[in-house]
């Protein structure tokens, strides 16, 4: 019996610069899998050819080897090299059928990775980027493209049998067993494989595509859930046929499957036609589902949806280029999105998380480019990064081309990558042939971490009518990254004249597009001059309109040209825009309150905007975050004078409004909508008047809440009440607390938001997290369930950041490095900006997280503490 021992000594980091294709391909495999109580059996049998000279080499994990054979003679343990990694066989001939026997054991499988037990009566798997090798022994890596035909094998007891492509057989055996076989036509790597083995239900569909081919859609989940599947089904259909209208991309299987689980590490996964989702991002019905979880669901399915283009049919060369798939792909589902909803809150939706997330990380020791050149595990590089900043380029290159320009730029890149596993340059490329413009420039953003910073300055001359900026960008040095360029930056731009209002139209060599009112400039040097002409009147710019790119914009705006932004700009992204500027004033730079206030207040805006659109009024009256706030802060950071800051800003805001939250709470009703965006919006505001009210200090408004709390029967509605019940500590409290528990106590995900507004409470202190803790329904097998407290926790950074906080989130690193190694390298990663916080803070958390360096076992843990600590 070989089976590997695990002796991770220092971990290995690979380079994008050591890439060399395989030495074999694989044409196809035969997979066979039978599932026991206590164990699996796999069979796999590849034929490979070779492609190089080089030794034939099958990456395997926690696999034990039961028998090996080439061209069917068995091999002696001495012609092959088994370590923890891989199996080798040197000078291998160039035909070689490979056919293996492993033991696996997915009942007790925690890190869920491979082939796993996700509850009593399922199993599933998740391959992406390295789980394949934990069920058999390949070539692991995503250049390697094969077709599949997988032989599935269980009890009856778990009636569905699933994998990719088509059901080609399916029988019964002796001992209560059954089996089915699945062929999938296409080539895939190896991270695109799936299969189910459990006892769901299922609710089925259909979508005729432009080619006219008939797809069976199929959503998996259990029986009770089943009716919470509709809206995944419809968003799969508005997906399908937005990749028509947008991309004139069809589907291009029979059948496309859905499967929903609650043992999940991510969000879902694209699996070739049988895509795994999180249960939280498929099951919605506005009963259980708050409103911001119904977009979630409609997001993460179109954007699973869209990889079967830009993902799967055309993958990766390797897991340096994982944000070509993934930056687009998200990309694409929030083009999708905007066209949902109101694009100018999807939009604001999208920046803010990119705010909140992205820009943190890039300003901290995990900051890395959304293509990084090395690694030690590749786990560690799902990040907002990859995924959001590698969202912005692809915007940017598409914003600076134009619809028409740039949908011939992805028909190229479709043209000419379809069936391979290709690099970011192949994408700027092809984007770049189709359209015929040059984007290499752009492909410097890919590379090099950090958040570039423009600084603009202005010059009005009101005797020539010339009016000039000058611009300078910077971006901070980086130990890993040397060499950082100059980035083309497309700034978006209008002219208003200060007097009127009135849009100026735009005279002006540097323009893209020249007599426009609405025009871009793209900066693409250190530094840059641009000169207007005909601007009769002194004016007020707009920049990073629709923020046109990711950085960091220096503008000495002052607080009344903010205001006067916020009155006069044309779309509802740039007024948002306006006013988190302000409110960064008023937060970071301690500018007076009073023109936000009378900004918000004197606009007849607000009105107008809650009839028009409400879910972009609910925006304009959000304050910037206080991790978002606290990104922006690098030293001698005080998460308690942050909160005290923020709270005094919504306690005037309350003040300020006075009656008219009221009236806004009592007359306003979203039944009274038939579009789900507009009602979405009214419930946004109503929830917002409620806590406001709250701050008022009335107490009038805990019988309000209570009885909303009772009589809705909608989530948003229900969970908006309950938190200011226990936010603010309602005498009614703990009886909605209980009656919720009651309720919901079988559904999974609303208990989640039950443990989340606990944890998320202001004063969240040891007792009422270690009761959290204690209680029978948290457990450390579902990452959705540790998420809802570090959630609520992390929401707070004065909470996040105390002693309570910091324990659970160094304690739960610590368990997971063992259990679940992902989940507990994103658990330390909450943790990453520690270094900006006052003494003695800083050096406590220090010493913390050395002790912790010293016990982590894992790479996932491993490289990300030795990268927290490198500052
Ligand atoms: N490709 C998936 C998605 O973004 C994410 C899978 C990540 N899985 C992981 N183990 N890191 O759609
Ligand atoms: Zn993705």
């Amino acid at each position: 019996m070989n089976i590997a021992v695990d002796t991770p000594s220092v971990p290995e980091t690979i380079y994008l610069k050591d890439y060399m294709p395989p030495a074999f391909a694989v044409n196809s495999i035969d997979l066979d899998i039978r599932v026991f109580d206590t164990y699996s059996e796999v069979t796999a049998k590849l034929d490979m050819r070779r492609q190089h000279a080089g030794d034939l080499v099958l990456l395997g994990r926690d696999l034990e080897l039961k028998s090996i054979k080439i061209n069917g003679q068995v091999l002696s343990p001495e012609q092959y090299q088994l370590d923890s990694e891989q199996l080798t066989i040197a000078n291998a001939p160039d035909q070689a059928v490979v056919e293996t026997l492993v033991i696996i054991h997915p009942e007790s499988n925690t890190q869920l990775e491979g082939l796993y037990k996700a509850g009593d009566d399922l199993f599933v798997t998740q391959n992406e980027p390295e789980g394949f090798r934990k069920i058999t022994f390949f070539p692991d890596r995503p250049d390697v493209l094969s077709v599949f035909t997988t032989r599935v094998e269980a009890e009856k007891k778990f009636p569905v049998l699933l994998a990719n492509g088509n059901l080609i057989e399916k029988g019964e055996l002796d001992g209560g067993r059954h089996y089915t076989v699945w062929q999938d036509p296409t080539k895939k790597p190896s991270y695109l494989f799936a299969c189910v083995i459990g006892d769901l239900q299922v609710l089925k569909d259909s979508y005729t595509t432009m080619e006219g081919r008939d797809v069976a859609l199929e959503i998996y989940a259990e029986a009770k859930d089943i009716p919470k599947c509709h809206i995944a089904m419809q968003a799969l259909k508005d997906s399908m046929k937005w990749d028509e209208v947008h991309y004139g991309r069809p589907y291009d299987l029979d059948n496309y499957m859905i499967v929903a689980t609650s043992a999940f590490n991510m969000g879902a996964m694209e699996n070739k036609g049988l895509n795994i989702f999180n249960t939280s991002c498929v099951l919605a019905d506005p009963e259980y589902t708050t409103d911001a979880a119904i977009m979630r669901v409609q997001s993460v399915i179109a954007h699973e949806y869209f990889h079967n283009w830009t993902g799967n049919r055309i993958t990766c060369r390797d897991w340096f280029q994982l944000c070509l798939k993934e930056g687009l792909t998200v990309f694409r589902d929030q083009s999708f999105s905007e066209d949902l909803q109101s694009a100018a809150v999807q939009r604001i939706d999208d920046v803010s998380v990119l705010k909140s997330h992205q820009f943190p990380e890039d300003a901290g020791p995990l900051s890395h480019p959304a293509r990084p050149d090395h690694f030690v595990e590749i786990n560690n590089f799902y990040t907002a990064t990859v995924y959001e900043k590698g969202a912005e380029i692809s915007r940017m290159m598409a914003t600076l081309l134009g619809k028409e320009k740039f949908r011939l730029g992805t028909d190229e890149y479709f043209k000419r990558h379809d069936g391979q596993a290709v690099t970011v340059e192949d994408w700027v490329a092809a984007l770049s042939a189709g359209s015929g413009v040059d984007l290499s420039a752009f492909l410097t953003w890919y590379n090099q971490p950090g958040t570039p910073t423009l600084e603009v300055n202005e010059e009005y001359d009101a005797t020539t009518h010339v009016y000039t900026l000058r611009s300078k960008q910077s971006i901070k040095p980086h130990a890993k990254y040397p060499n950082l360029k100059a980035v083309p930056i497309p700034v978006a731009i209008a002219l208003f004249d200060a007097e009127t209002g009135e849009q100026f139209e735009l005279e002006s060599e540097s323009l893209i597009e020249n007599h426009v009112k609405d025009g871009m400039i793209l900066f693409d040097q250190d530094e840059a001059t641009i000169h207007f002409n005909n601007v009769t009147n002194r004016p007020v710019v707009s920049l990073l309109r629709n923020f046109s790119a990711p950085v960091n914009l220096e503008f000495a705006y002052n607080d009344a040209e903010l205001a006067f932004l916020l009155q006069h700009e044309t779309s509802g992204f740039n007024q948002w825009q306006a006013a988190q500027t302000l409110l960064e004033n008023i937060l970071l730079k301690n500018h007076d309150s009073s023109v936000y206030l009378d900004a918000i207040t004197n606009a007849k805006l607000l009105p107008e905007l809650i009839k028009t659109d409400p879910n972009l009024a609910s925006r304009l009256l959000d304050l910037p975050s206080e991790s978002y706030l606290a990104s922006r802060i690098d030293s001698d950071y005080r998460p308690e004078i942050v909160e005290i800051k923020r709270e005094a800003l919504l306690n005037d805001l309350a003040k300020q409004f006075g009656e008219f939250w009221k009236t806004i709470y009592t007359t306003l009703d979203p039944k009274s909508q038939t579009e789900f965006s507009q009602a979405m919006g009214i419930r946004a505001l109503r929830n917002i008047a409620l806590t406001m009210m709250a701050r008022q200090g009335s107490t009038e408004v805990f019988d309000l809440a209570y009885q909303q709390y009772q009589t809705t029967d909608n989530m948003t509605e229900r969970l908006g009440a309950l938190r200011v019940l226990v936010w603010f500590d309602a005498p009614q409290a703990s009886d909605a607390l209980q009656d919720f528990y009651n309720r919901f106590k079988d559904e999974d995900l609303a208990i989640d938001q039950w443990f989340m507004i606990q944890a998320a409470h202001p004063r969240a202190d040891q007792a009422r997290i270690e009761q959290l803790v204690a209680h029978p329904d948290y457990d450390l097998g579902t990452p959705n369930r540790i998420r809802a407290i570090t959630g609520g926790l992390g929401s707070r950074p004065v909470n996040l950041w105390g002693e309570v906080g910091t324990a659970h989130f160094i304690n739960l690193a610590k368990i997971m490095d063992q259990k679940n190694p992902i989940v507990g390298s994103r658990m330390i990663q909450a943790l990453s900006r520690w270094y900006t916080l006052s003494e003695p803070k800083r050096s406590e958390l220090k010493e913390k997280l050395q002790t912790l360096q010293g016990q982590a076992k894992s790479k996932n843990v491993v490289e990300t503490i030795d990268s927290m600590l490198s500052v």
